[in-house]
């Protein structure tokens, strides 16, 4: 997919689904999500890029330690987290922008890059080239969390992410069988230093460095 047709899409889902958002989501905040986030999060300070900060559910958990830019396509849903930016503790710029187009930030300038769920929204060729991007924009030794959601070898919990994958598709652009981890493994500036499931095996955090 190209990078135009990527940017048309999802600015013109998330124009409707900003709207309704928070409320789909729901259930998963309140009993998955809320725990897990947190829990990402933590140890996580100085200058920090979050990707794909959808309607700032992660804001009010960073540090005060934090100098947070906060990117995504979507400006509907940065509406919405403009009104949560008052909860954070930390500094919080939000900023309309592309993951796969950072030329608004320097190389070598965030400590940390941040992304939960942005990867499963985006087709394998324009995650390359968003990690590419979160390589660039990285200092030496600056470290990454992701988080995405893959689909789970349990037959149970696969035949229910199955029944709900044409919704999840339709209404977020995700899909569970993005290839974020291989993605991510090719990168040549960057080195994985864990893989971990963070709740049953579909929710998968990816954290590591730039060489
Ligand atoms: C499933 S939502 C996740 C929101 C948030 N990270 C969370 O944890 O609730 C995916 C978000 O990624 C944004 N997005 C998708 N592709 C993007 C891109 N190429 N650059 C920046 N944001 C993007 C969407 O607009 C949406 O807000």
């Amino acid at each position: 997919m190209t990078i135009n047709t990527h940017q048309h899409i999802i600015k013109t889902k998330y124009k409707t689904t900003a709207k309704f958002y928070d409320l789909l989501d729901w259930p998963w905040e309140f009993f998955v999500y809320r725990k897990l986030r947190p829990q990402i999060l933590d140890g996580i300070s100085g200058k920090v890029l979050e990707a794909g900060v959808g309607t700032g559910r992660n804001l009010v958990y960073y540090n005060r330690n934090v100098d947070l830019i906060g990117i995504d396509l979507s400006f509907e849903m940065l509406l919405r987290a403009k009104k949560r930016q008052k909860l954070a503790r930390c500094n919080v710029n939000l900023i309309e922008a592309d993951a796969t187009n950072l030329s608004l930030f320097n190389s070598n300038y965030f400590d940390w890059v941040v992304s939960t769920f942005l990867c499963c929204v985006m087709p394998n060729n324009l995650q390359s080239i968003a990690i590419n991007e979160f390589a660039r924009v990285l200092k030496p030794g600056g470290k990454f969390k992701l988080v995405e959601i893959v689909y789970s070898n349990q037959p149970g919990l696969y035949r229910k992410q199955k029944l709900m994958s044409a919704y999840v598709e339709k209404v977020f652009g995700a899909k569970f069988d993005r290839n974020t981890l291989e993605v991510l493994s090719s990168n040549k500036d960057l080195t994985i230093t864990s893989t971990k499931f963070i709740k049953d095996d579909t929710y998968l955090l990816i954290e590591g460095s730039k060489k």
